[in-house]
């Protein structure tokens, strides 16, 4: 039989090697590659072990206060996981040091933590490098697309099969997370991934918990470390009104609309912009949404809140509802 563990003397770490452990205190590396003792670097400075564990690979992303890389896990690793591989979002070196970057990302940690749901990105864990005193992340790995680059991609938009299999479920993840009263404040394409293993919604960096729902968490202005999109968000939230679940449902609606036709609804303006020139009038049905659902998008479209008289949920439920008269042909049949 294959030994899976190695002898417990081999586990015990030496006293010196223990001066440079978190995680790895009672595991000895026994791989070529050892897990232990991380390059150190100052503070702020980026290491290529974070927390003596993760091995930071390749850049995936980066955005406004931070970088998502993917990174190996050390420790799965030496515990014989066959995929060990994570992603790591970090905040950038500017921001490592201010104690309200941290709270944001712990934030983003813990309102995403709130909604375990298929379609939601999974967290792991939040954690602090103590060498170089930086706040991260880490969570599952996607191998797969943003909606962005798939837009770069096709152009045209997606047939209505393909749309649907990313529209409801997109959906469903945005209505389960305003029903457990998280917002999520920056609805857009590069905020959503598609792998084989499903549409995942991501980045509440920008999100914000309902009154009353985590309240021990410290209520920040997200708008001092990071503006709205402005051609996805509500025109109420770039004139300074509080994040809302509709503000949400119009920029996930846009996102919808994009997809449906390749276009962004209002020419990527920002919504107040759009709103001023009166660019609703020019707007019709994307080409590869059926006729049954262009009702329900366009008032989640609607620049005016108070139009705005649709929910993610029902939203979703109009998508998925078949039109009457494919509900009677196939009654017929
Ligand atoms: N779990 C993940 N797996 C793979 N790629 C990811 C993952 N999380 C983020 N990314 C990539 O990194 C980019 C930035 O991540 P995001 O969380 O949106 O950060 P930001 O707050 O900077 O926008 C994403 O658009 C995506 O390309
Ligand atoms: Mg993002």
């Amino acid at each position: 039989m294959t030994q899976l563990m190695p002898p417990l003397d081999d586990l015990l770490v030496t006293d010196e090697e223990a001066n440079n452990l978190t995680y790895f205190a009672f595991a000895k590396s026994h791989k070529a590659e050892p897990a232990l003792a991380p390059t150190k670097a100052s503070v702020g400075e980026m290491p290529d072990v974070l927390a003596g564990r993760y091995r930071i690979e390749r850049l995936l992303g980066a955005g406004g206060m931070g970088a998502v890389y993917r990174a190996r896990d050390l420790l799965s690793e030496q515990f014989g996981d066959p995929d060990p591989y994570i992603a790591l979002k970090i905040l950038s070196e500017e921001f490592a040091e201010s104690p309200d970057a941290s709270a944001l990302l712990y934030s983003e940690f813990a309102l995403t933590r709130r909604l375990r749901h298929d379609n939601v990105l999974r967290l792991h864990s939040f954690e602090v490098d103590t060498d170089c005193q930086r706040a991260f992340i880490t969570m599952e790995l996607m191998r797969g697309l943003t909606l962005d680059k798939l837009l770069c991609e096709r152009p045209l938009g997606l047939p209505w099969k393909e749309l649907r299999d990313i529209a409801l479920p997109l959906l469903d993840a945005l209505a389960f997370a305003h029903a457990r009263g998280v917002l999520h404040g920056d609805m857009k394409p590069s905020n959503v991934m598609l792998s084989e293993e499903g549409v995942r919604l991501f980045d509440f960096g920008l999100g914000q918990a309902e009154e009353g729902i985590l309240p021990g968490l410290p209520h920040l202005s997200r708008n001092r470390f990071n503006a709205w999109t402005p051609g996805y968000a509500a025109p109420e939230l770039l004139e300074g009104q509080p994040l809302s679940a509709s503000a949400d449902v119009y920029g996930v609606a846009c996102v919808l609309y994009e997809l449906a036709g390749g276009k962004h609804p209002f020419r990527r303006l920002p919504s107040t912009e759009a709103r001023d020139g009166h660019l609703e009038r020019e707007l019709h049905a994307p080409r590869n949404l059926p006729k049954h659902c262009w009702p329900a998008l366009r008032t989640a479209l609607a620049f005016n809140a108070a139009d705005r008289t649709i929910t993610a949920a029902q939203l979703r439920d109009a998508m998925g509802a078949t039109s009457t008269w494919l509900q009677r042909l196939r009654l017929r049949a």
